[in-house]
């Protein structure tokens, strides 16, 4: 088979690892990819929203397969195209990403449906939003409706700060459309645990779970990012917890779509936060987790390219999704001063040490080559996620920093906690 993978991150590089371990496949494609996707797949110079350029290619290179990684062209109709050209293709149709590309969307399913989540309103002019806001209880949270590269989401501790991010959202509009319409929400405290599944339409399998960490500092200070390092799985993810999301989250979703016409097929990933009072829905998202996928795929024990498969027929009941007994820690190596100003185009060294080296993995994230063709440089302010198998955490985690020394480059920035409060358990 030929598979054409569409995005360029860390995520896509373990996808593209992955899928090229399938028996199946003769030829990993990937667009645009980066510099070490291309140790398992032939970059083409093609952007993940140029849709038409996309089918164009994958007709000419008889793919039998697209996976599509990134939310930008799911929530942009990319499967809708594919499927119109006769294209096999990986992923939900648009009227089916509405449930990570409008948080209005997703908020109104899960509360015709009773699916537990935190309480809301949802304004469409900042007035109302501000005249509500007079009588919320503080802190509350605040949501631009559409895809804001995650950064959408405002945590305000008082009245004032809650009337600036209306203002921010809505006025100003730091996001765009995206925040054209906001969701009001209820500040929850727990643990947030991310939850990734395969959907075929009708029945889900639940991945192994997984937790990441946001904020570029350690101890979660500073900036949010688009995460600095993931373990897998969560220790406080447990049986109850779980048997919990399967009675009234998982299928739940699952069952809702379908029944509002919206026929899921793809990957769910639930954002979950563990509150006193239960599991509750934060957010979904419509893909692979970055960098939840680089610790998860590497613990999987199925033939990836059966499961796209099987969703995409729906015949995912017949696959026994499976896990090894083991556990992943993933950090990101980023270049000093992300998630706002870095420099670009340092030099990697080091990156040779993780060939043949079993467990060990240097997924990247913003790389490319230098003008050698062969030798690495930084191209953006997340470089490589670092990830390291491992009997239990605690040996995945030493396992993974270890691997961090063998890499360098100016400007070499990383948290130094990622994992630590699995030494809670
Ligand atoms: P989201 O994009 O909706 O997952 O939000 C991004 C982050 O904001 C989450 O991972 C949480 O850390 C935080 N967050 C979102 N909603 C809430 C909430 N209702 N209460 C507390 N924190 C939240
Ligand atoms: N790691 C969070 C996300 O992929 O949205």
């Amino acid at each position: 088979m030929n598979v054409l993978i569409v995005g360029s991150g860390g995520r896509e590089h373990a996808i593209a690892w992955k899928v090229a371990k399938s028996p199946k496949v003769t030829k990993v494609y990937c667009a645009p990819g980066n510099a070490g996707i291309s140790e398992f797949a032939e970059c083409v110079p093609i952007g993940a929203m140029e849709f038409e350029k996309l089918t164009a290619f994958a007709k000419e290179k008889e793919i039998d397969l697209t996976v599509i990684g990134m939310d930008d062209p799911l929530v942009g109709g990319i499967v809708d195209v594919f499927e119109a050209k006769g294209l096999r293709v990986f992923g939900p149709r648009k009227n089916a990403a509405i449930l990570e590309g409008s948080k209005a969307f997703s908020k109104d399913l899960m509360k015709k449906y009773e699916i537990p989540t935190a309480a809301y309103e949802t304004f469409n002019k900042a007035e109302d939003a501000l005249a509500y806001l007079e009588t919320a209880d503080m802190p509350v949270v605040l949501k631009a409706d559409g895809l804001a590269l995650g950064k959408g989401v405002l945590i305000c501790q008082s009245l004032e700060e809650a009337r600036a991010g209306v203002k921010e959202l809505m006025e100003d509009k730091k996001f765009g459309s995206a925040g054209d319409r906001i969701v009001v929400e209820e500040f929850m405290t727990g643990r947030e645990v991310s939850v990734l599944s395969f959907v075929d339409g009708k029945t889900i399998k639940i991945m192994t779970s997984a937790q990441d960490h946001k904020r570029a500092g350690d101890g979660d200070t500073g900036l949010n990012t688009g995460g600095m390092g993931t373990f897998s799985p969560s220790p406080f993810y447990t049986e109850e917890i779980d048997t919990f999301c399967r009675e009234r989250i998982y299928q739940a979703t699952v069952d809702a779509m379908a029944q509002e016409g919206r026929e899921f097929k793809g990957i769910i990933f639930f954002g979950l936060m563990l509150t006193e009072k239960g599991p509750r829905v934060l957010e979904y998202n419509a893909r692979f987790g970055d960098p939840e996928t680089q610790v998860v795929l590497p613990r999987m024990k199925n033939d990836i390219v059966e499961v796209f498969e099987a969703c995409i027929d729906g015949r995912l009941d017949q696959i026994d999704l499976g896990f090894e007994d083991n556990a992943a820690v993933c950090v990101v190596l980023a270049s000093e001063g992300y998630p706002l100003h870095y420099k670009k185009g340092l030099a990697i060294h080091g990156l040779e040490c993780f060939k043949e080296k079993d467990g060990y993995y240097a997924f990247h994230a913003g790389t490319r080559f230098a003008e050698d063709g062969t030798t690495f440089q930084t191209n953006g302010g997340r470089v490589l996620g670092i990830t390291a198998l491992g009997e239990d955490l605690k040996a995945a985690r030493a396992n993974a920093y270890a691997a961090t020394e063998w890499v360098s480059f100016e400007n070499k920035y990383m948290r130094h906690d990622i994992g630590k409060a699995i030494d809670e358990c």
